[in-house]
């Protein structure tokens, strides 16, 4: 069980559509799309593995394959690689989550992010974190770890928040703030993809939130928002009325995996740090651009 302090559980909602990256969505989930050798789903769990997370819940939809046998063995495949002494066999012993460990809850029907939080309802009995996986962040320290410590000072809810351009300011839920001490905002208010001339501020919410278990209460009203979903920034606006909520400038680059070119900017960037990739990726963009 959870300890007021000591964050434990993570949430992955992974019951979304993915309508922006279909056709392939079609037969995989988004997900389990790859950012270099790796789904996005791995740069998730890794996140929260070494910010210290221990239990995993993923919801996902009863439409999508099942994106929890990717942490499970597979002793088909690692008998044949052993069998050849393959150099390839470390690759899918390193990524093992034990069984118990390992929770699939399933959303029946996507009817927004909000309602897919609520959908782990049974398995939340203290603060929890939620990471949105086609939101990669990279940090030196994980991201959803730099939230953790902000919550165990703070006792508040926490949102990852960055500034984004007024133009693209409708993609997103926004917060309002009264005051703001470095990289800790106050947050006095939340609007989800207001207009341009209504966004409250230029301060964006992103996948990453540690929340206090009240929020399951506030979500079981199953009200709609935006766009016809139950919406989770309505639930958070509605806790500020009996709760801190703490908007976090995260130190870090995040890429919206989601859509196509952030995935595509995320797959440049991940190469370009890569010791091994880094010098032949310049050569390809470099050989590109001339044309
Ligand atoms: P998005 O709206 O970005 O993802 O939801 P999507 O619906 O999969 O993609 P598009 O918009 O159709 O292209 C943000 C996160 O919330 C999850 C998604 O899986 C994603 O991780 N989600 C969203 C749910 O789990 N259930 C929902 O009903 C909606």
């Amino acid at each position: 069980m959870n300890s007021i302090n000591n964050i434990k559980t993570v949430v992955f909602p992974v019951a979304g559509l993915g309508s922006r990256f279909l056709p392939a969505t079609k037969v995989v989930a988004k997900e389990l799309l790859p950012i270099l050798n790796k789904p996005l789903i791995d740069y998730a769990v890794n996140e929260a593995k070494n910010a210290g997370i221990e239990r995993f819940i993923f919801v996902n939809s009863p439409h999508k394959p099942s994106v929890i046998n990717y942490f499970k063995k597979n002793e088909k495949l690692e008998k044949e690689l052993g069998d050849k002494n393959s150099e390839y066999f470390k690759l899918i012993s390193s990524n093992l989550i034990e069984q118990e460990n390992l929770i699939e809850v399933i959303q029946d029907k996507p009817l927004g992010l909000g309602h897919a939080i609520w959908c782990a309802k049974d398995y939340i009995s203290g603060p929890f974190a939620v990471i949105l996986p086609d939101d990669l962040v990279l940090s030196d320290v994980p991201c959803i770890g730099q939230m953790i410590e902000v919550y165990k000072k703070s006792k508040s809810n926490v949102v990852a928040i960055q500034e984004v351009d007024k133009n693209n300011i409708e993609k997103y839920g926004v917060i309002d703030y009264y005051k703001n001490e470095n990289n800790i905002y106050h947050v006095k208010g939340m609007v989800e993809k207001p207009a341009k001339e209504k966004a409250p501020s230029n301060l964006a919410i992103i996948g990453r939130y540690i929340l206090n278990p009240s929020i399951i209460e506030e979500l079981s009203n199953h009200e709609l928002g935006v766009g016809g979903e139950i919406q989770l920034t309505d639930a958070i606006k509605k806790l500020i009325n009996t709760e801190r909520v703490i908007g976090y400038k995260f130190d870090g680059n995040r890429y919206d995996c989601g859509n196509i070119m952030g995935a595509l900017e995320a797959q440049l960037s991940v190469a370009i740090k890569d010791e091994k990739y880094k010098s032949q990726v310049k050569e390809i963009i470099n050989n590109l651009c001339k044309d």
